[in-house]
């Protein structure tokens, strides 16, 4: 399965925050590389970590750029936040689960639906609500 890549319409008109969702595809790409290659399930669990703490960072900002300048739809943009944090920790769920000889699964349906879910996530959220948030209100303090 093939890394996540940047394209140019995933981007929101504002480089800073272009440069932000990259990084956080980079963060995806290493989990991928790290399931795809098997590698110890304590290894997998801190990229993850990194990932998730990242995620995390950048979403806790919008949302509150957002509730500073009281934007309209903060609520429906946090609900789609919330979906892919959820998603993301059940992924790692069934990862953990598989897991009982101390080396990650390798069985390829966790990088499978990391890759497809993440990637389905981040194209719809970028075109449409961090487009909107941003073109409206511009850049927020990184
Ligand atoms: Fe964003
Ligand atoms: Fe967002």
């Amino acid at each position: 399965m093939a890394p996540l890549e940047w394209k140019d319409s995933y981007s929101v008109g504002v480089a800073a925050v272009d440069h932000e969702h990259q990084e956080l595809i980079d963060l995806v790409n290493r989990l991928h590389v790290a399931l795809e290659a098997g590698k110890p399930a304590e290894e997998v669990s801190r990229v993850f970590g990194d990932l998730f703490r990242a995620i995390s960072a950048h979403f806790a900002l919008e949302e509150r750029f957002m509730r500073e300048h009281g934007y309209d739809q903060v609520e429906q943009h946090k609900a789609d936040h919330e979906r892919l944090l959820d998603e993301l920790r059940d992924i790692m769920d069934e990862f953990l689960d598989g897991d009982s000889d101390g080396a990650s699964n390798g069985d390829g349906a966790s990088v499978e639906r990391l890759a497809a879910s993440v990637e389905a996530w981040f194209v719809n959220h970028f075109k449409t609500h961090d487009a909107r948030l941003h073109s409206r209100l511009g850049d927020h303090p990184h």
